[in-house]
């Protein structure tokens, strides 16, 4: 398919550039609309399907397995998207639309529109700046960042880039004292509130095992012997060579524990069943995020679209929901919206537009994706996020 690419992109150039088209205005004039489609920056990218396939054209093969694989038959990873495939939408009609505004308060904060960016770990396999240069392009735009533990620069850096304070990720580690040293380092940063993920015990990531690692130079951007020790947010903690990103002892009472360890706002990431949204509410946490990690932690072959109303029906409004897996599109954000989240989470859909044009290309998955839930929801005739309701979806 690169190679269709290729020849396709390199015939439109000829076109273009042929004395007998030199009336055509641009390059542009030959735009094709079909999966082909290769943008050339982030202005010609329309939707975030758009920013896959020019990704897909700068990306090392390697990096490329690693952002879009699940685990093992990737049922899971098909059903987040198939969830939101399957639900329709009802269009009202005639609903004055004069007063539209999608904006909300989230941990105190004001956001522009109910999208976050997702936590993903190792940016710099998209981008030579990586977490920094995602930084910019949302700060364009004002969203909120979620940064990763396993981030391939610090959360300094990061935070400088954004203009504001962003919010962390955690990988706990199995070592508290190096749990802390984390906090202590990301609330120096003013972040607030904090993510901890706890859905990835154990995986098994068939498509990345599979790789043949002699058809890529990985040591063209991996040094021989790094390993989880040597992420920036570890740095200067002396953190033992072996160190593993998670805790196996993690359970309720030491989320308990880590929760009176710090003054930032604590969100349990990774929850798909209501009777673990339950003890979440009972251990104290300040939000739910209803997430299967993209579909790369369980094989439960089971949509978060689906887990999503489950879990908002034991919350009941007393702490926000966040949900993410499988959103491309502004409708499937007024879905999730309609199903009970008060936010969504973005991951491989900017990482796409990092890796296609930069910050730019990050930027414009961000306002294409505000663009497309502003058509939807005014379709779904609701001027303000609380009109949107159950009665969206059907
Ligand atoms: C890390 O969070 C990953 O899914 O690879």
């Amino acid at each position: 398919m690169t190679q269709n690419i290729h020849s396709k992109r390199k015939f439109l150039q000829f076109l273009a550039s042929s004395p007998l088209f030199s009336g055509l205005p641009a390059l542009a004039a030959q735009r094709l609309n079909d999966s082909d489609y290769i943008a050339e920056s982030a202005q010609w990218a329309v939707n975030v399907f758009d920013m896959e396939n020019v990704a897909i054209q700068n990306w090392r093969q390697a990096h490329w397995t690693y952002i879009s694989q699940g685990v093992d038959d990737e049922l899971t990873l098909r059903a987040n998207r198939e969830g939101f495939e399957r639900l329709n939408l009802r269009a009202r009609r005639l609903v004055d639309l004069s007063g539209f505004n999608m904006q909300i308060e989230l941990f105190g904060h004001t956001m522009p529109s109910p999208i976050i960016m997702a936590p993903v770990g190792g940016l710099g396999m998209a981008h030579a700046d990586g977490d920094v240069e995602a930084a910019r392009g949302i700060r364009a735009t004002g969203h909120k960042m979620i940064m990763s533990t396993a981030a391939t620069f610090g959360i300094e850096k990061i935070t400088q880039a954004r203009g504001e304070p962003i919010w962390y990720q955690l990988y706990p580690t199995n070592i508290w004292e190096l749990t802390q040293g984390m906090l202590r380092r990301v609330e120096a940063t003013g972040a607030d509130v904090l993510f901890l993920t706890v859905d990835i015990p154990a995986r098994n990531q068939d498509r990345m095992r599979r790789f043949d690692r002699s058809l890529d130079s990985c040591t063209d951007c991996h040094i021989p012997g790094t390993t989880f020790a040597d992420k920036a947010m570890l740095q200067g903690l002396n953190a033992p060579r072996n160190i593993g990103s998670q805790n196996p002892s993690m359970d309720w009472e030491w989320v308990k524990r880590l929760r009176d360890s710090t003054n930032m706002k604590l969100v349990i990431k990774g929850l798909t069943l209501p009777e673990d949204a339950e003890l979440a509410m009972t251990t104290g946490v300040d939000g739910i995020h209803v997430s299967n990690h993209g579909g790369r932690g369980d094989e439960s072959g089971y949509a978060t679209i689906d887990s999503l109303p489950e879990i908002v029906s034991v919350v009941q409004g007393k702490v926000p929901v966040i949900v993410d897996g499988g959103i491309r599109r502004g409708t499937d954000i007024l879905k999730a919206l309609a199903l009970g989240a008060d936010a969504v989470c973005i991951g491989r859909p900017y990482v796409w537009g990092l890796g296609a044009f930069g910050a730019q290309g990050v930027e414009k998955v961000f306002r294409i994706l505000d663009n497309e839930l502003e058509v939807a929801m005014k379709q779904a005739g609701t001027p303000t996020l609380a009109d949107i309701t159950r009665a969206a979806v059907r």
